[in-house]
């Protein structure tokens, strides 16, 4: 099997390709080889690889960026999915597309299912909605969407890294407590990818977080404490609960972001593991 990973250097595509399966053929690229916003170039570049299947890891995630250069939000993120769907139906190539917890407006109280009606409260949301109704629309039957939720690993930015750097560098913290998820390491939603990439009856929509719910605060909490205990951090700092309303940004968030996996435990036969326990095992490798 032949795949392109695009996104390269992402944090998704660098777990990507460290888990790729024996055999595979991955052709990894990143925005410098393959811009995706660009369709003669992803026409081409599709074309020319003819792979069996593409892994849409490439994305805009600057979230409260979108919010200004909403233009490029949804080039890439809208305009890349459309012709990287485009051009895999020429070829009879099959996409799994990485969408967000995002699309959703926060404001249920019980999980999201794969079927609950989007509705997003932000450019980036929006633009990502865009990309999943073309994609669905192009390819609906070799196509699988995956929307996951605050995602880190070692590669790249993210909260959990921030996190370790400011409680190296501030005397305290104040986390937001009223929205809640589930963070999720790019290394599971990786593997959950490679078991689906080699299930071409696979299609539609599903979720995949790791297990479990927590507030930005409890994740904080979490960082600090395996910090402390794998000896990343020397000492733990005071870190308080703060309201949304206490840390404006541009983007608003969702409050409620918990969505339900069941469907995609179901049809990788992998089952979600704690978000502490991946977190635990994420921070090893910084170690
Ligand atoms: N991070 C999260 O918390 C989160 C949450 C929910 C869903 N997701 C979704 O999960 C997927 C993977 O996210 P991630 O965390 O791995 O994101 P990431 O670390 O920001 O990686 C995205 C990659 O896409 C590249 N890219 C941006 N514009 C591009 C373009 N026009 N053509 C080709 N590549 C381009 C970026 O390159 P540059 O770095 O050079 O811009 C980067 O390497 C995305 O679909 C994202 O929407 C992420």
């Amino acid at each position: 099997m032949k795949v392109v990973i695009t996104g390269k250097g992402g944090q998704l595509a660098c777990e990507l390709e460290q888990l790729a399966p024996q055999g595979v053929e991955v052709i990894s690229v990143g925005i410098g080889e393959l811009d995706i916003s660009n369709e003669s170039l992803v026409s081409e570049f599709i074309a020319n690889n003819k792979p069996d299947l593409v892994i849409n890891a490439a994305a805009y995630t600057a979230v409260d960026k979108a919010e200004e250069d909403v233009g490029t939000a949804y080039a890439v993120n809208e305009l890349g999915t459309k012709y990287l769907a485009n051009a895999c139906k020429l070829i009879n190539a099959r996409i799994l597309h990485v969408s967000t917890d995002f699309v959703f407006d926060g404001a249920s109280t019980t999980l999201y299912q794969t079927d609950s009606v989007p509705n997003p409260i932000n450019v980036y949301g929006a633009s990502k909605l865009a990309g999943d109704v073309a994609l669905q629309d192009i390819l609906p039957e070799s196509s699988v969407i995956v929307r996951t939720a605050w995602v880190y690993s070692v590669n790249g930015n993210n909260f959990v890294k921030s996190m370790l750097r400011l409680m190296k560098e501030k005397p305290q913290l104040g986390i937001i407590y009223d929205q809640v998820g589930s963070p999720t390491w790019a290394k599971g939603l990786a593997q959950w990818l490679w078991v689906i990439a080699d299930k071409p009856e696979v299609i539609g929509t599903y979720h995949w977080t790791d297990a479990g719910i927590a507030s930005w605060y409890d994740f904080a909490i979490a960082i600090q404490e395996l910090g402390v205990e794998k000896g990343l951090l020397s000492e733990a700092i005071p870190v308080l609960p703060i309201p949304t309303s206490a840390y404006p940004t541009p983007a608003k968030r969702p409050a409620f972001s918990v969505i339900d996996k069941a469907s995609a435990e179901e049809v990788s036969g992998l089952h979600t593991t704690h978000w502490r326990t991946q977190l635990s095992s994420m921070m090893d490798e910084l170690v």
